[in-house]
């Protein structure tokens, strides 16, 4: 089966790639199908943001298309980043690392720094039918970056359980415990369940 990915982002093709291809699903990005746009993301939740961009890529391509709206909250800032993640300082221009340095600021003095990396995942169909799963990863604000692997804010991130960030864990260990790869193992299980449905 093939599926467009609703996302520029290199990191998560990757990812979705990692996870997927063994399962025999093909992930073609929107750009590589030759769809170059962005979607405004103006959803209050997760859910809502992952459905707008997998909707938009399906319409652009006529093919069923996957997307996964993401992001990082932070207790500490009542959830904050949240959906803002990829947009939290207000400057398209900015960086992951100013992102980071604007979230640290934040956060400057703050003992209690439990976090929460967030996974929706939406799946919709040239017919209609939409597919959803979602992975969450809990953890902490790390007090200083760590590590060079991985993209956002995973220099800053550390699992529950782990002594070390996200950036610090090869790619193999990121996606047996993120965000993202319990919502796309969710969403092998439920992808797999339609098409047993739909044989
Ligand atoms: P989206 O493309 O609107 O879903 O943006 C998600 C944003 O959340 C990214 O730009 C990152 O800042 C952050 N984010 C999501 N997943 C991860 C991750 O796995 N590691 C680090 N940051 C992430």
């Amino acid at each position: 089966m093939r599926l467009i990915l609703a996302s520029n982002n290199a990191h998560k093709a990757r990812e979705f790639r990692e996870i997927l291809a063994p399962l025999g699903i093909e992930i073609v990005t929107q750009g590589e199908a030759g769809c170059h746009f962005e979607v405004d993301e103006t959803g209050e939740t997760f859910e809502e943001n992952a459905f707008l961009k997998a909707e938009a890529a399906m319409r652009a391509t006529g093919e069923g298309a996957v997307s996964d709206d993401s992001g990082l909250e932070v207790d500490a800032l009542n959830g904050e980043p949240g959906v803002r993640s990829a947009r939290y300082t207000g400057r398209h221009e900015d960086s992951d690392a100013d992102r980071r340095a604007f979230l640290m600021k934040k956060l400057e003095g703050v003992e209690h720094r439990s976090a929460r990396f967030v996974s929706a995942i939406c799946c919709v169909f040239p017919n209609g039918d939409v597919l959803r799963a979602r992975g969450e990863c809990e953890g902490s604000i790390a007090t200083y970056e760590r590590g060079e692997n991985g993209f956002g804010y995973d220099a800053i991130f550390i699992p529950a359980g782990s002594g070390r960030t996200m950036a610090e864990l090869s790619a193999e260990e990121k996606n047996a415990i993120s965000h993202r790869g319990a919502a796309l193992r969710e969403f092998c299980r439920v992808l797999e369940e339609y098409s047993n449905a739909h044989k």
